[in-house]
């Protein structure tokens, strides 16, 4: 089976192009996704995720993250911790737990300490320009903002799937927001023996259907990846729309044991955007169109 590498967003194609590196030179999967993840957390011009991300209405950059396993079903995460430099590595060693593996803003930061892991200023200049234009225009209610959201890498190195995510939340979200991220099931899940998925989008409207989750079922009974995204996000849609609203934006990536590879979204075409790469694809931005029904040629 093809080793390989999702990712939502563009901005994640340098991580996954040195996550591919990493693997060709031996590296295993859980480094793989800290690898790709990290260079996202680190790069102050992604203003969703880790440093430089946008703060909460009271200016403070709250941090979700999460990492599961797929071999041991382990999974760690952090929910609005601030200060810690790469959210994904505390979500890593948390994952190497059984019991107390999710920990929330205080004690999730004595952890991260405790281990040894960096810590800084999480909030740019820049971000902090935003936040304060943002004040001024009394926006209140929180908003997402397209083309950048959670980066979600999932890497299957052998029969070995493992998934990450990372993100600040929401713009303007209120202090103590939790958003899918961080949540196993609706932000991401993985099994080596099935495949996994990731989400990206308001969280609140991933939560709602436990959507990774419920992709990962979908190929437990025969879909291949691209089926089980497509028709996991439809059916959600479907669903809430019966109940009279309209979710927002979400969309997933997902690989599966089998090899196969896909992604979903609500989003316009050409919005989407993911980062694949397999031992035959080099890393590569691709896109869908046709909403949930086709993933496009690069
Ligand atoms: N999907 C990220 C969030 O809603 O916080």
């Amino acid at each position: 089976m093809s080793n390989a590498i999702i990712a939502a967003w563009n901005m994640s194609l340098e991580g996954v192009k040195a996550a591919c590196e990493l693997l060709k030179n031996g590296g295993e999967a859980p480094e793989a996704v800290k690898k790709a993840v990290n260079l996202v957390e680190d790069n102050p011009g992604f203003s969703s995720v880790g440093y430089g991300g946008l703060p909460n209405r009271l200016g403070e950059v709250e941090l979700d993250a999460a990492y599961m396993d797929g071999s041991t079903g382990y999974y760690g995460g952090i929910l609005g911790a601030k200060g810690i430099a790469n959210p994904i590595d505390a979500a890593i060693k948390l994952s190497k737990r059984h019991l107390n593996c999710l920990l929330s803003g205080a004690g999730a930061e004595q952890f991260a300490r405790i281990e040894g892991l960096a810590f800084k200023n999480m909030l740019t200049a820049e971000s902090k320009k935003k936040w304060e234009e943002a004040l001024e225009k009394e926006k209140t209610s929180p908003g997402a903002y397209r083309g950048h959201d959670t980066v979600c890498v999932i890497v299957r190195k052998d029969k070995h799937i493992a998934a990450g995510v990372s993100t600040s939340g929401l713009f303007m979200k209120e202090p103590g927001r939790i958003g899918d991220s961080p949540i196993v099931g609706a932000g991401l899940y993985a099994d080596s023996a099935i495949g996994a998925v990731s989400a990206t989008g308001h969280g609140e409207d991933i939560i709602r259907g436990c959507l990774s989750y419920e992709a990962v079922r979908l190929m437990e009974q025969g879909r291949s990846a691209q089926e089980a995204c497509k028709t996991a996000l439809a059916a959600h849609i479907a669903r809430m729309k019966s109940k009279g609203f309209a979710i927002k934006d979400v969309s997933l990536v997902a690989l599966g044991a089998d090899g196969s590879f896909g992604a979903a979204t609500n989003l316009k075409d050409g919005e989407f955007t993911f980062v694949y790469a397999d031992e035959t694809h080099p890393p590569a931005v691709w896109t869908i169109s046709g909403g949930v029904q086709h993933i496009a040629a690069r």
